[in-house]
């Protein structure tokens, strides 16, 4: 049964039959019933899992205790093997989403597997290098909206000075070409001319040469819109 189940992990791929019935006999199964924690983050290492069935939610918490899921993951998904690969506590907590199914292995077999089966831990590494792929692209999503807030808020505040000197105006016209933008949010001219696009698709902003014509009465959606995305 265990073996059958190995043979389609992609873990495990490239594994001659008897290699699979030496991981089959190294794991013991085990359940969970809906949302039980498997482990918290910062519990000692010291096994690895394999999912039989079910969906495992990988997540942290933030200091204010807020939830962040790392990913979800079902069956054939594996999890718990950083902690085991650099001798570290658990970089996240694993809870089961509805009844689990798990095959679970003791830290020192999976070591000692790994080393017999360079080909495992070659596929390990393939789904590390795509996670940390994805992280890549979180960080510079992340980045990517701390500059639009600090585009905003530039942008913004010089409005605000404008406004009292022509208030009741609509349109306020900043004598600011993109590049002068970039140098007052300490970000790139090519950054400025992607955030104003998008404002100027809301109907906010207006580039000219060398200036941008500010829609007021549309500034309160953009400002709304800065604190969601920060
Ligand atoms: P470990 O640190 O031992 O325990 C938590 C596990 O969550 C970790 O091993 C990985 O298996 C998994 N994990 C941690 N971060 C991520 C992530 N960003 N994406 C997917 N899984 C993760």
């Amino acid at each position: 049964m265990t073996v059958a189940f190995l043979a389609r992990v992609n873990l495990l791929r490239g594994v001659e039959p008897a290699g699979l019935e030496e991981w089959a006999g190294a794991c013991r199964q085990k359940t969970y019933g809906r949302q039980e924690t498997i482990f918290l983050e910062d519990a000692p290492a010291d096994a690895f899992y394999m999912i039989k069935s079910g969906l495992v939610k990988i997540y942290r918490l933030t200091e204010e205790g807020r939830e962040k899921i790392l990913d979800v993951c079902g069956e054939g998904d594996f999890f718990g093997e950083m902690g085991l690969l650099d001798d570290s506590p658990r970089s996240a907590g694993a809870v089961s989403l509805r009844r689990v199914e798990l095959l679970v292995m003791e830290k020192a077999d999976f070591r000692r597997l790994l080393d017999k089966y360079p080909q495992v831990a070659l596929n390990l590494s393939r789904v590390l290098s795509q996670r940390l792929r994805q992280a890549n692209e979180q960080i510079q999503d992340l980045a990517f909206r701390d500059t639009r807030a600090r585009i905003i808020r530039a942008m913004v505040a010089m409005v605000t000075e404008l406004s009292l000197l022509e208030p009741g105006r609509d349109r306020i016209v900043l004598p600011l070409s993109h590049q002068e933008l970039a140098g007052m949010a300490g970000t790139s001219r090519e950054t400025v001319t992607r955030v104003m696009a998008e404002l100027e698709k809301r109907g906010v902003v207006q580039s000219r040469r060398g200036s941008l014509v500010v829609n007021r009465a549309a500034m309160g959606d953009i400002l709304l819109a800065g604190e969601e995305q920060t």
